[in-house]
């Protein structure tokens, strides 16, 4: 049989590969800016073709061919079909189905937070949140409810048009105090005041809490996921901080490799997370929530233009181990900060599971759309009296909600026991009493 030389054979597959990186890299850049010119007949803001979508809600699809534009939803330039008496499903109690052993688990990752805790404690000479500890900013602002949402967005805490105010936490993944060279996930946890109506039991105060983490899925999934993932932590805990840089260093550098490739890693951006500024991420509730008479995941989504100017911004830890707070103090310092907070209403049992929260909830099923606006006016978002009240007194917990808002599925089951036994537990280190704040008036100003 005739075979060519080796050279050729090594060179043909070379070719193969680069042709293929090209193809990849050119769809990547033209997905990054879907629009195609054609010498100096079209301009940037002329193009030949171009495809984009409206900030309508849902967002519409538009695709502009030589001036003309023409509605393409559901094909071309936005994935989200514009579905037409959508029916979406009812909340139930018995859309959750708990493990029979589950709350063995719960125990289980009680027992290794609070060890993890305590080698904690033992290193810094005092007692921190066993997740979300190094605060980046604490601030107040107000949220604004929409007026006029249609009948499923609008309830619960959404029934009502109006504007309460609140209090925001930023901070770092980790439940220990490490140098911003271990970026990982960041969370975001919302404190909404003068919220009549039912609640949790166990919650006393007219408050409901959003405690929200960057990604919209949780890796671990489920509890038990949890409890075997956390044991690993749990174990690395102990390890210097330059090893924990480079695991974080090492997910981060995969996601790039995989992004390259059009996809990413929930796991991998756990660990990992980009040095991106904090006001430019979105952050979600990752598992899901009641939502009234439905049921939802929340989010919440930058909204000025300056915020999405920061979208480009990246730490260099190197030059600032605390630079991810100081880029937000200084950002809040001069700008005003808005996030649109939306919620994605549970629609198919299938795609859309209640107890596995590693699963993103396909939004070309029923879309994140936009109920309440969350406004931060410019502010000190790191002073002293704050800072201390938020990191060492206050609590923010999914515990903390409206019955109408109950957190649904086996992490977020887990999350109602577990974070009130580790504040326990750092409270009582730190001889300090922790406080459910009912009003705002308590915060400092
Ligand atoms: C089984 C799953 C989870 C467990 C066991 C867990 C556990 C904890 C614990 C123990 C704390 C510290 C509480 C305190 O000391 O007051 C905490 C804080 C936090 N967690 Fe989780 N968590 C889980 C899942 C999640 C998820 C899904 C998110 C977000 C989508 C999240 C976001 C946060 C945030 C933002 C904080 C900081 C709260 C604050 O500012 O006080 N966690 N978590």
């Amino acid at each position: 049989m005739f075979r060519h030389p080796v050279v050729i054979r090594i060179t043909h597959w070379v070719n193969a590969v680069c042709l293929l990186v090209l193809v990849m890299s050119g769809l990547q850049i033209f997905n990054a800016h879907p629009a195609l010119y054609w010498g100096s007949v079209s301009t940037f803001d002329t193009p030949l073709m171009a495809m984009s979508s409206t900030e309508a809600d849902p967002p519409k699809g538009v695709t502009t061919v030589f001036g003309h534009g023409f509605d393409t939803t559901g094909w071309l330039g936005s994935p989200i079909p514009v579905r037409k008496n959508m029916t979406y499903l009812r909340y139930a109690p018995d859309v959750e189905k708990p493990d029979p052993d589950e709350q063995k688990t719960i125990d289980g990752i009680i027992n290794g937070m609070t060890q993890q805790s305590q080698t904690v404690e033992a290193r810094e000479h005092h007692a921190v949140r066993a997740s979300h500890a190094k605060s980046s900013a604490c601030v107040t602002g107000e949220l604004t409810i929409a007026a006029g949402l249609p009948p499923e967005l609008a309830q619960g805490l959404f029934a009502t048009p109006g504007t309460h105010p609140v209090a925001v936490r930023f901070a770092q993944g980790p439940g220990e105090t490490l140098g911003d060279r271990v970026s990982t996930h960041r969370g975001m946890s919302i404190k909404v005041f003068d919220v009549p109506g039912e609640k949790l039991p166990g919650h006393a105060v007219d408050t409901q809490d959003f405690v929200l983490a960057t990604g919209t899925t949780f890796p671990s999934g489920t509890a038990a996921g949890f409890l075997r993932d956390g044991t690993v932590i749990g174990k690395s805990t102990g390890l210097p901080e330059g090893v924990k840089s480079a695991v974080s260093s090492t997910m981060r550098n995969l996601n790039r490799a995989l992004h390259a490739f059009g996809t990413e890693s929930a796991l991998a951006d756990f660990f990992g997370h980009p040095y991106s500024h904090p006001l430019a991420d979105s952050y979600f509730s990752q598992a899901p929530v009641r939502y009234g008479d439905y049921v939802a995941k929340l989010g919440v989504v930058p909204a000025t233009e300056s915020q999405r100017a920061l979208s480009e911004w990246r730490l260099d830890p190197h030059q600032d181990e605390d630079g991810f707070r100081h880029a937000t103090v200084a950002f809040f310092r001069d700008h005003e900060v808005v996030f649109e907070l939306r919620a994605q209403i549970w629609a198919d049992a299938d795609s859309q599971p209640i107890e596995d929260a590693s699963v993103d909830w396909p939004v070309s099923i029923s879309p994140y759309r936009t109920v309440a606006t969350l406004r931060l006016p410019r502010q000190d978002a790191y002073g002293a009296d704050r800072v201390r009240y938020f990191d060492e007194v206050m609590t923010f917990r999914p515990a903390h909600s409206l019955a109408a808002h109950r957190p649904l599925g086996s992490v977020m089951r887990a999350r109602l026991r577990v974070y009130q036994a580790l504040s326990d537990f750092r409270h009582s280190k730190n001889g300090v009493a922790s406080e459910d704040t009912a009003s705002i008036d308590h915060v400092p100003a």
